[in-house]
């Protein structure tokens, strides 16, 4: 961390984003409750998790407050959003580690130091994967996650193409939500809040760095979860079954 970036008040930025991501999603909050309660019934009290696409570390923070024996691996390849978790959490007494890696590119898993975690968590993240490289990463998931262990995602599921009405209302809740928040309670949205941290000199290089590694994706064909939970199947995990829902916003438990 350079002198001019140590003096970023991270702890700000770090609330910011949670802001931002709660406009879209109300019940973000609760669905991370959702998932720590399912690791509370799972694990032993000593365990390690991996925070998937972790962005600043929102599930990391929270599974490390909630459970004091626990350690926890935040991957994601974004260096302002890890620059920012880094800032704000460190590494919470010796029990976050912060791993850049691409999980678009196969040998992401080499990088994480472990070859072997009890749980996998995510959210709001992998419904950018195309189909087939989920595939992939869910093959290796299942050689991640110990025989027992558990991956938990929560995310956009979407509904098949053919619950035409299922789509739709979905939809429409979703453009409800983000017009409130947006629009009738002007919070900041993921536009915006880029381009305060675009008008901060602090974050020029590592804005300059997470361009050069993020090309525009297309965000259309984002795998149902049909394709999610085939492909957890196939990847070795004998159980796998949504827990929480509103609308296509779900919490999917696979159990390896
Ligand atoms: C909407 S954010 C969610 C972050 C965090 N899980 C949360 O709930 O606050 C999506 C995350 O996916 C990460 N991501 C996107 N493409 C990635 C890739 N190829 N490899 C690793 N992470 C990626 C982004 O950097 C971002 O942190």
């Amino acid at each position: 961390m350079s002198n001019l970036q140590s003096q970023v008040n991270w702890q700000h930025w770090l609330h910011r984003w949670d802001a931002q991501q709660s406009g879209y999603l109300p019940l973000r909050e609760e669905r991370f409750q959702v998932m720590l309660n399912a690791l509370a019934l799972t694990m032993p009290e000593s365990f390690t998790a991996l925070d998937l696409a972790c962005g600043p570390g929102a599930i990391s923070q929270r599974l490390l407050q909630r459970f004091p024996h626990a350690r926890c691996i935040g991957v994601d390849y974004d260096p302002v959003l890890l620059a920012i978790g880094q800032g704000a959490l460190g590494t919470i007494g010796d029990r976050l580690r912060w791993v850049e890696a691409d999980l678009t590119q196969e040998d992401w898993v080499k990088l994480l130091g472990d070859t072997q975690v009890d749980a996998v968590l995510s959210t709001t993240a992998l419904h950018w994967l195309p189909s087939d490289r989920l595939v992939k990463l869910y093959q290796q998931l299942g050689q991640l996650v110990r025989p027992g262990g558990v991956f938990l995602n929560g995310d956009h599921l979407y509904f098949p193409p053919h619950l035409e009405t299922f789509n739709r209302l979905a939809k429409r809740v979703q453009v409800q939500q983000e017009q409130q928040a947006f629009i009738e309670n002007n919070q900041e949205d993921w536009k915006r809040w880029w381009q305060a941290i675009a008008d901060e000199p602090d974050f020029k290089a590592l804005l300059e760095e997470r361009q050069r590694r993020f090309a525009p994706r297309a965000t259309e064909n984002e795998p149902t979860l049909a394709i999610h939970v085939a492909a957890l199947q196939e990847a070795g995990f004998r159980e796998v079954e949504t827990i929480w829902q509103r609308w296509d916003d779900r919490i999917l438990v696979a159990i390896r």
